[in-house]
């Protein structure tokens, strides 16, 4: 039985991970610095790198532990080295070197935004490639065609915002703690979601595969402060009823999950493909599951949306790792990291 052991620190959690060939995870921790992050609004990239420092041994340890080996039953390491947060990144890729070097390992390179997609073959234990991969998560917003778990071909993205990062930035205007995804959708639980037309761009135009949140994010802003005003967004929120936030809130969220669900379908349609499948912590918003459900049963196609836990980042979607250990893609210890670059 193949053992690899995962590591994950692109971001602001640091996680790790021991899966087996047949998919199976041995074990696997998550620790998020949320907290941290939480007065600040966002992620300061400085204080994650600090913290993946304090967090990795212990993450490492801990991961091992549960999975009941020892290191020297590993049969690889493998750790995400694009994209993310340079800082970050080289924390995880440093531990993977040591441990590649002490126990004489070969080293996998895991793209982050291939494994978000990876992360519903382990979810649902069934082979969605080809699809269409959606990413969508605090610092993307891209689609993919998946031809398998090697061959991932752009088919567009982002103009501006990611969706995730449209979240937390409406999320903080409206006084919300971070992350403003998992507090948007509390808030509009309560909310109408028809209550504010806020402008779902892009849509109208089914040729053109991409995103744009700028536009939505600008609205809740003139909402809140009216157009050509400076007055800090939160200042006003902070006066307005539990109702009205409730209200911005949903009517927000029902824009972005639109035109998530709208573009994903133009891009099935647009590439034939009947199979879709989404990652990242955007991924795990129950507004958007629900909306891209009934949008696939009406298609139909073949959807594939991995439960909460595998949607923010973690270190068991880094089993795509497996897919380059089949395929002898191992890397030499001078690999670095590419804090923007996709390979
Ligand atoms: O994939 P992820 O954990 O980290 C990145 O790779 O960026 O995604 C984090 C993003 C944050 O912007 C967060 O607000 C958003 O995912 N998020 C959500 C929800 N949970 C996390 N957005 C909407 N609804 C949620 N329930
Ligand atoms: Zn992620």
């Amino acid at each position: 039985m193949i053992k690899i052991l995962t590591i994950e620190t692109t971001c602001d959690e640091t996680a790790a991970a021991v899966i087996t060939d047949s998919l199976e995870v041995l074990g696997s921790v998550v620790a998020s610095q949320d907290k941290l992050h939480q007065k600040f609004g966002g992620v300061v990239p400085e204080i994650a790198s600090r913290a993946h420092l304090e967090n990795i041994v212990p993450v490492i340890d801990e991961t091992i532990s549960r999975a009941k080996i020892q290191l020297a039953d590993l049969n690889a390491i493998a750790v995400a080295t694009t994209p993310g947060l340079a800082g970050s990144l080289l924390v995880g890729l440093s531990a993977a070197k040591t441990l590649c070097v002490a126990l004489k390992k070969p080293l996998i390179a895991v793209n982050h935004l291939q494994a978000h997609i990876y992360a519903c073959k382990i979810a649902f234990r069934e082979d969605p490639f080809p699809c269409v991969g959606l990413i969508i998560s605090g610092g993307h917003s891209n689609l993919y065609c998946c031809a398998t778990p090697l061959d991932f071909t752009p088919l567009g993205g982002t103009i501006d915002d990611a969706a995730g990062e449209a979240f937390d930035k409406v999320a903080a205007m409206l006084g919300l703690p971070y992350p403003g995804g998992p507090s948007i959708q509390k808030a509009a639980e309560k909310g109408n979601p028809k209550a504010y037309k806020f402008p779902r761009s892009l849509l109208e135009e089914p040729e053109r595969l991409a995103f744009s949140f700028s536009g939505l994010k600008t609205a809740v802003r003139y909402r809140l402060v009216g157009q050509g005003k400076t007055t800090n967004p939160a200042t006003i929120a902070a006066e307005l009823s539990e109702q009205e936030i409730a209200d911005i809130a949903a009517s927000f969220q029902e824009a972005v999950v639109d035109c998530l669900v709208g573009k994903s379908i133009q891009a099935l349609r647009t590439t034939g493909m009947r199979t879709l499948c989404v990652g990242g912590g955007v991924a795990a918003n129950s507004c958007f599951r629900r909306k891209m459900e009934n949008a696939a049963q009406k298609e139909p196609i073949r959807l594939f949306i991995a439960p909460a836990a595998l949607c923010t980042d973690n270190a068991v979607m880094g089993a795509i790792a497996l897919e380059r250990f089949h395929a002898g893609l191992f890397e030499t210890l001078d690999l670095d990291v590419s804090p923007g670059l996709v390979r």
